[in-house]
């Protein structure tokens, strides 16, 4: 595979605040990238620097080997000659102009006339289905369809590279699932690369071969979404990732090189976990177990299970989750489909599944 956009080092910084900090990526072609983290991480600023929107205070950029971006050598490639199509949350549809006209602008400032025109648009149009409505005028079409306005506009010049930031955030639900799936599935005819950013990490989790997980103008981690979800680096990935239960324990003893550790909390609960670094008697640490790998069942006074008590159920579609009082503390454990009501206070019986609990690389401590 080649190499279709690599950032090295970049750092942006606007006055005294830091939004970019030291950003390292290597997007190989045909890769569907998206960048995760929460509102003011930087993502939209590291799609602008990307983009040549912004140029960026150190480092460089380069897109299919060739440096766009790179202020100590004094390079900079001008939006407009770096080849990449862009959408945004915003729809950015001129109103007053039909969808034909709308599509055909960035082809008109590459002076494209005519047959040829015409016919470029009309291919973009029917790659996002839109190829019976060029004649209307872009403020009779729903949210949805200006979206994919948007993507054939994007589209129409051949671009080397499509950006995409935040593009379904403006939608409902409904049609934002329908779109994330054509989007995908466009992407995987095209084989574009693409580059989305959200803070949505079901959106992440769906459209990503790669996620880069961002927090604070940093990359904390970058990964495939069942990497990520299984291996997290820092809390702030399995906090932002999932919904995983995550608490402090005791180390009590481990075994190398297999990593078993066996913990302990102060509330008394005590359980192994696997571990990637070396811990010591006493040492603190963070712990990650999901909830959806945890079993839950009727109480029957055996010892291979821990007992608990059930605080709290609430109904989530597809499945249930239910909080426990385990080792003073609640603790979620998620069970799919319909299950038979349980009474809140009644004494359960849980089991965790062998392997999943995992200790979370301590900062500073991470390999
Ligand atoms: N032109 C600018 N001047 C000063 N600060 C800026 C500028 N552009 C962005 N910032 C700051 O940089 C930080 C990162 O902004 P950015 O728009 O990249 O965040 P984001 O991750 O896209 O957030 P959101 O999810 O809310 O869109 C923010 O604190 C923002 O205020
Ligand atoms: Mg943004």
């Amino acid at each position: 595979m080649s190499l279709k956009c690599e950032l090295k080092s970049v750092r942006k910084a606007f006055g005294a605040f830091v939004a970019v900090d030291d950003v390292s990526l290597r997007i190989e072609d045909g890769e569907f990238v998206v960048i995760l983290g929460p509102s003011g991480c930087g993502k939209t600023t590291t799609m602008r620097l990307i983009a040549g929107l912004e140029n960026p205070t150190d480092g460089s950029i380069a897109i299919d080997n060739r440096i766009v971006s790179d202020p100590g050598r004094g390079v900079f490639v001008r939006p407009e000659r770096r080849d990449i199509g862009m959408v945004f949350q915003s729809y950015a549809i001129w109103p007053h102009m039909t969808v034909f006209e709308n599509v055909a602008y960035p082809l008109r400032v590459r002076r494209v006339r005519g047959a040829d025109l015409s016919r470029r648009v009309q291919q973009a149009l029917e790659v996002v289905g839109l190829e019976k409505e060029l004649k209307r005028s872009a403020t009779a079409l729903s949210g949805g369809q200006m979206q994919r306005v948007a993507l054939a506009r994007a589209l129409v010049a051949n671009p080397t590279l499509l950006l995409f930031d935040e593009p379904l955030s403006n939608l409902d639900l409904k049609l934002r699932e329908h779109l994330r799936i054509e989007l995908k599935e466009l992407q995987r005819r095209t084989g574009l690369t693409s580059i989305y950013v959200t803070h949505d990490q079901a959106e992440a989790v769906e459209l990503a071969d790669r996620i880069v997980v961002m927090d604070a103008g940093r990359v904390v981690q970058v990964g495939r979404p069942a990497e990520l979800y299984a291996r997290p680096n820092a809390k702030f990935v399995a906090e932002f990732i999932s919904s995983a239960n995550i608490f402090e324990a005791i180390v009590v003893s481990q075994q190398m090189p297999q990593g078993d550790t066996e913990l302990k909390t102060e509330g008394g609960r005590a359980f192994s976990a696997h571990s990637d670094e070396i811990l010591h008697e006493g040492d603190r640490v963070e712990v990650m177990i999901h909830p959806e790998d945890c079993i839950l069942d009727e109480s029957d006074g055996s010892r291979d299970w821990l007992h608990v008590e059930l605080l709290q159920t609430r109904y989530q579609g597809t499945s249930t989750r239910y909080t426990v009082r385990w080792g003073n503390a609640p603790f979620d454990v998620i069970v799919q489909g319909t299950t038979s009501e349980l009474t809140e206070g009644a004494e359960k019986r849980l089991r965790v599944r062998p392997g999943s609990a995992r200790v979370i690389p301590q900062e500073g401590r991470r390999p």
